[in-house]
């Protein structure tokens, strides 16, 4: 166990009927709010209608940034910037999924500072004095609407790259899980599959040979995302499903698993980010299709930690360390087979061609996030074992 310190200021306000809180909530920093939302399905679920009479009961101002699509893009957020620097906006809200609330983020600490906003993702400049933000969520994925993290593609040279900083917490967040309810079966199992990456990213790299406290926390949440994934594509509107899958979310990439891991690594992400950049992947469906290729290169290399994940979550138990742990890496990607995520870049159309520009987008990002361990040759090499 490593020292840590945990703390994560957002607060949550979870369950049914929870969506008419969100204008007190918001309103606590300010009359002037800036909504940003997506492509339309607030309005299709009723969503943006229960917000923005919770706004009008609170006396709060308006202005809307809709338009935020899946794998958000600088431009976008730019432009969000300018609305929200040019109507005073004093509070940001967010109503969406990762997308929506990645770039709500960015906007609140693009829209204090005069210098452009990609500078925080490149690393050379810090947050100061980001706007508030409040959110909806309303999709189970990244985990954006319970910590600092964001990531925003700039078109102009095809990175998708992500920052942390503390400041940028959502102040609240309402999670209701009714609202994931029409979430379509493939956007649901993608969500899955992110956050079933966010506990392996750490599960897989932390260094420290004795951390059964995480371990067990790690791989209660992995199954959970899959039990509950499993339940909802049986029944999109199955609220307790859709309840368990939406905290799982959460808590698998909220600060709580990397406690006392010590350092810890994103690779598979660094790796899937190319593939939403160059081809705008859905970021689960990328995940899905780097995972296996990603865990078979490391099970060779690890085979201990690797045959404990597969006797804990898959129950396998059979043959020799390395047998079990090949085994549990076919288990997950067999489990992404059947929510009909896909597992390999072919299944995606990604050409074997495409590996080294793929691979030297990627180390861009590795390069951002200080991964040494990462060079072209390896990515290469594992983005071959996806093919
Ligand atoms: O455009 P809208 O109307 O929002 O439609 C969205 C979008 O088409 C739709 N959707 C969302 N909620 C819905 C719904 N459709 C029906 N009913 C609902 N209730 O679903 C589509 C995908 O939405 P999106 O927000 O893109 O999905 P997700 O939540 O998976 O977010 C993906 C983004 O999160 C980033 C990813 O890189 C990606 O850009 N991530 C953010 C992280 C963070 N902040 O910590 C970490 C993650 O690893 C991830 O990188
Ligand atoms: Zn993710």
């Amino acid at each position: 166990m490593q020292n840590f310190v945990f703390h994560n200021p957002t607060k949550i306000l979870f369950g049914k009927n929870t969506v008419p809180a969100i204008g007190e909530e918001t309103i606590a920093y300010g009359e002037k709010v800036l909504l940003v939302y997506g492509t339309g399905s607030i309005k299709k679920n009723g969503l943006y209608e229960q917000i923005i009479q919770s706004f009008k009961g609170v006396g709060a101002e308006i202005t809307e940034h809709p338009g935020v699509q899946s794998n958000p893009l600088l431009s976008h957020t730019r432009k969000g910037i300018q609305l929200a620097k040019e109507n005073n906006c004093q509070v940001v809200c967010a109503a969406g999924g990762g997308s929506v609330i990645d770039e709500a983020k960015a906007i609140c600490a693009g829209a204090t500072v005069q210098h452009d906003v990609w500078k925080f993702f490149t690393g050379k400049k810090s947050v100061k004095a980001p706007l508030p933000l409040t959110t909806v969520l309303t999709l189970a994925a990244s985990g954006s609407e319970m910590n600092s993290g964001m990531v925003i593609t700039n078109e102009e040279t095809s990175q998708k790259f992500g920052f942390a900083n503390k400041l940028l917490h959502p102040k609240t967040s309402i999670l209701d899980p009714a609202v994931t309810c029409s979430v379509p079966a493939d956007y649901t199992a993608y969500g899955a599959v992110d956050a079933v990456a966010h506990v392996l990213e750490f599960y897989f790299t932390t260094v420290d040979p004795c951390t059964p406290v995480q371990d067990r926390l790690m791989e209660g949440l992995v199954i959970n995302a899959m039990e509950s994934c499993n339940r909802v594509l049986k029944k999109l509107d199955d609220y307790q499903a859709r309840a368990d899958l939406m905290w799982t979310a959460t808590l698998a990439l909220n600060g709580l698993t990397g406690a006392g891991l010590g350092k810890v690594g994103f690779p598979m992400h660094m790796i899937e980010h190319s593939l939403s950049a160059f081809y705008n992947v859905p970021h689960g469906a990328g995940l899905s299709a780097v995972i296996p290729g990603w865990m078979r290169h490391y099970a060779q290399l690890n085979s201990k930690r690797f045959a404990q994940f597969a006797e804990r979550v898959f129950d396998i138990r059979e043959g020799s360390e390395e047998e079990r742990a090949s085994r549990g890496v076919e288990a997950l990607s067999a489990w992404f087979t059947k929510v009909n995520s896909p597992t390999t870049l072919t299944t995606l159309e990604i050409p074997k061609d495409d590996i080294p520009r793929i691979a030297e987008n990627a180390l861009a990002l590795a390069n951002v996030w200080r991964m040494a361990d990462y060079d072209k040759d390896k990515i290469e090499t594992i983005l071959g074992n996806c093919l």
